[in-house]
């Protein structure tokens, strides 16, 4: 008899292709399950009217003036997406980047538009000064060096002019050491004490950020942004840095980029069990798309796979610019 023929079977205890014979039975045992509730969509808010303009390096990404990103966050709502976070496009830069805490700046008008025509949808505020310094570094520069306590001070007059537009969650993700207790106090001396903190604590200096800074305009004119993210290198120090901004106060703890670290998003949510946000940057998503692009890949199913991956890991919040294509994947 062939082999093909043979009904001998193996004297197996196990077999654990049973529980993979139908979707039925995989959708039945599957472990991890994506919602629309836990995808946060990046928008980049600009100046002007009607402004809609694709980012070269981020297909199907687009730099929005105030009221077509009100256009995108209802379109976004209806796709099932709660939340979103903003970044600003500043229309002048300076070396201070004051444009940051200027409350009629792109994002500040953003927040109170969103938060007054979808008053449900969770606004979420990036607080950084790469978008505002010409120099494009993330802080005050003094001596050749980005200034760590002055830069604090900037970010605590951006972070306060968040929370009186409206914002809901401030997200600092400058990575200077004692922003989220500088904001944390600010906030509540203002009377914002409902405003939560989701502080990007183990951001990482990846080369993954590249497509971003061509969308925010945000590059370094010189040098690189060492020696203030973290080294790719180190993961007990990203424990450090999260103990000491959750000591700070924050609510939400992030980890970013999200593909390279899965170790650390799991080391995170494992040591401290606190929410914990993990950010698939531009850089992520551009490879998908660039792949995708070739026909080298099928998007839609790479695109649930490290969305999956990135909640097998421990992420309770993915922030990506596939928000709204996973959350109608997956309706
Ligand atoms: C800083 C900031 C950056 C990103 C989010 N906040 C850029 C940087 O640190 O250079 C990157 C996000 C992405 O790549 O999608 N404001």
């Amino acid at each position: 008899m062939s082999p093909t023929q043979s009904r001998t079977s193996l004297a197996l205890t196990r077999r654990l292709r049973r529980l993979r014979t139908s979707e039925s039975i995989r959708a039945l045992v599957r472990e991890t399950r994506l919602s629309p509730d836990m995808f946060m969509l990046p928008l980049f808010v600009c100046g002007g009217e009607g402004v809609r303009r694709e980012v070269s390096s981020m297909p199907g990404v687009f730099n929005l003036s105030v009221d077509e990103a009100v256009k995108e966050v209802s379109a976004a709502r209806g796709d099932g997406i709660k939340s979103v976070l903003l970044f600003g496009l500043p229309d002048h830069k300076d070396d201070i980047g004051s444009a940051s805490y200027d409350m009629e700046a792109p994002v500040q008008s953003a927040i109170r538009a969103i938060k007054r025509e979808i008053p449900d949808v969770l606004v979420v505020s990036d607080v950084c000064l790469c978008e505002y310094t010409d120099h494009g570094h993330c802080g005050v520069i003094i001596d050749n060096e980005i200034a760590n306590d002055p830069t604090v001070a900037q970010l605590v007059r951006a972070a306060t002019s968040h929370a009186a537009a409206g914002a809901d969650i401030v997200a600092p993700s400058d990575m200077m050491d004692g922003r989220v207790g500088a904001i944390r106090q600010a906030l509540d001396d203002r009377g914002h004490e409902h405003v939560a903190i989701m502080s990007y604590a183990a951001k990482y200096c990846s080369a993954f950020y590249g497509p971003f800074r061509d969308a925010a305009g945000s590059a370094p004119k010189f040098g690189d942004r060492r020696s203030h993210q973290m080294d790719p290198a180190n993961a007990e120090e990203a424990l450090r840095e999260v103990e000491q901004d959750i000591e700070e106060g924050a609510d939400i703890v992030m980890v970013k980029p999200a593909l390279p670290y899965l170790d650390i998003i799991t080391r995170v949510k494992e040591a401290f069990g606190y929410p914990t946000a993990a950010y698939h940057v531009s850089g992520e998503y551009a490879m998908l798309k660039a792949a995708a692009r070739n026909g080298w890949i099928d998007e839609p199913r790479a695109m649930l796979e490290t969305l999956t991956g990135i909640r097998r890991a421990g992420a309770d919040i993915i922030i990506t610019y596939y928000a709204r294509d996973a959350a109608r994947a997956i309706a």
